[in-house]
């Protein structure tokens, strides 16, 4: 088998009409990932690395979204799958390279189905091989007929197969691996005489098997990794069965997850050995949490990279970096740029945004810590705001290590708390405040002696009068 020997093209030229939305079918996600690219980057696994991509409908859009490298071609018109194969043929540069053609719409085929499917096309040296999968409810694919000798004659379409061949439940995955001088005959050789008036690149089968023979099927061991996505249905079934495999496959490497049912972890998500994922938890993007780590329950944590044996729970995070042994939760807010450096604790209704906060500080209730960089073994006290926004600009607040931040102090920058400094509870601090001081910016207290009583009294009298 000689994986340099082939030239992929991947169909995504359609519309997908059954998709009933403006975003083209193949934009659409399976955990996370577009449908293009989850095709892409199987096939890549298997040392297939610039696929022809037939694009139309949107056609600017699908190539920005679409991972490099590849090389697109444009179908005008959606004339049919045949059609789309058609205009690739002038860009294929190399006669001697057999030609394997994807359906842009089965994002759940593994590497593992495709290089047995890869082998099975060498090892029977045919000219054409096609995937096929037997289903229980064959509505929507087209059927395998075989001839008299249980060999693959053509396949017939939904739209024009009779009552008897709809009854077929060997169904056509989208996939074919074929020689190229076959298939540029065969094209050549298509019509559109069908019920669809499509070019039907399916009609290439029934066009080899009786002009060179040799075309036979490999079916596949797990159907539902060859369905296509034609509708929203197929979208949900396509990412609870990919969830699940995402799942399984963390669970082999020693994560814990307690519910599986309500847990969502996006494809590019990366979780070291020993982690307990708990309930409601969404992990997506490109994040990574270290081993010993306990997440949820009840968080989304998105594009951010949590270090080993941190604890997170009710809270949310985006693009932020957890160092080790941090405690976060519950009701933390971590916005983009935060980033929290080992022994750190975030407590109940704290955002944090666009912040360093270093080693073994903590912010622990009810606080606002924006464009700051906080030094370590910092307290910050309950209701601590950071004003960084002046009304024009953002403005930075340093505040250095061992520093104590009373509660209830409004910090207003451009501000520096050099180290060791102490700020009085409920204090609006302006100005820059020298290493070892105490600063106190707050009203002074006034007591006033036997107040009291005397006011009661005077609000009695009053009462007496009405
Ligand atoms: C196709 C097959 C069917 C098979 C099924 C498997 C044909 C005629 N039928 O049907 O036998 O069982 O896939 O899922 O091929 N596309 C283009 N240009 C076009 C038309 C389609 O690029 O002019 C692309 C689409 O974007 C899509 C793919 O080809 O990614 C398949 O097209 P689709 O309309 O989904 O075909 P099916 O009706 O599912
Ligand atoms: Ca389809």
């Amino acid at each position: 088998m000689d994986l340099l020997n082939i030239q992929a093209i991947i169909l995504a030229a359609g519309k997908g009409k059954r998709m009933l939305s403006d975003t083209p079918k193949v934009l659409h996600k399976i955990c996370g990932i577009p449908i293009i690219n989850c095709i892409k980057r199987t096939l890549s696994s298997i040392g297939i690395e610039v696929p022809i991509i037939v694009l139309g409908h949107k056609w600017e859009l699908v190539k920005e979204y679409t991972e490099e490298p590849n090389l697109s071609v444009l179908q005008k018109e959606q004339l049919g799958t045949g059609h789309a194969v058609k205009v690739c043929m002038p860009h294929l540069t190399d006669s001697s390279k057999d030609i394997l053609i994807l359906s842009g719409d089965m994002p759940l085929i593994t590497p593992e189905t495709l290089n047995s499917f890869i082998e099975f096309y060498y090892s029977t040296k045919a000219n054409l091989s096609i995937l096929s999968l037997d289903v229980n409810n064959p509505t929507g694919y087209g059927r395998i007929i075989r001839d008299n000798k249980m060999g693959v004659e053509r396949i017939v379409e939904e739209k024009d197969a009779t009552s008897i061949e709809k009854k077929i439940k060997e169904v056509f995955s989208g996939i074919y691996l074929v020689k190229q001088r076959m298939l540029q005959e065969a094209l050549e050789n298509l019509d559109n005489f069908n019920m669809q008036k499509e070019y039907y690149l399916t009609d290439i089968v029934h066009y080899i098997y009786n002009k060179y023979g040799k075309v036979n099927s490999f079916k596949a061991p797990n159907s539902k990794e060859c369905m296509g996505i034609n509708d929203r249905y197929q979208l949900s079934e396509a990412n609870l069965y990919q969830q699940e495999q995402i799942q399984k496959k963390l669970n082999m490497s020693g994560v814990t997850i307690i519910n599986p049912l309500n847990t969502y972890i996006e494809w590019n998500v990366k979780i070291e050995k020993d982690v307990t994922i708990y309930p409601g938890v969404n992990l997506l993007g490109d994040t990574v949490i270290e081993s010993g780590c306990t997440i949820g329950p009840n968080c989304t944590i998105q594009d951010s990279h949590i270090s080993k044996n941190s604890h997170v729970f009710h809270s949310c995070i985006n693009q932020s970096r957890l160092g080790e042994n941090v405690k976060c939760g519950p009701f933390a807010n971590l916005r983009p740029g935060s980033i929290l450096k080992n022994n750190v604790k975030i407590g109940n209704f704290v955002e944090i945004k666009n912040s360093e906060i270093n080693d073994t500080t903590s912010v622990s209730h009810l606080s606002y810590v924006g464009d700051a960089t906080v030094g370590k073994n910092v307290n910050i006290g309950a209701g601590t705001i950071t004003c960084n926004y002046d009304g024009f600009q953002k403005n930075r607040t340093i505040i250095q290590d061992d520093a104590f931040i009373g509660s209830n102090s409004t910090l207003i920058p451009p501000l520096t708390i050099e180290k060791n400094t102490l700020i009085a509870a409920g204090s609006v601090i302006t100005e820059n405040v020298k290493e070892n001081s105490l600063a106190i910016a707050r009203s002074k207290q006034e007591c006033k002696e036997n107040w009291v009583p005397a006011w009661k009294n005077k609000m009695k009298g009053n009462l007496t009068k009405k």
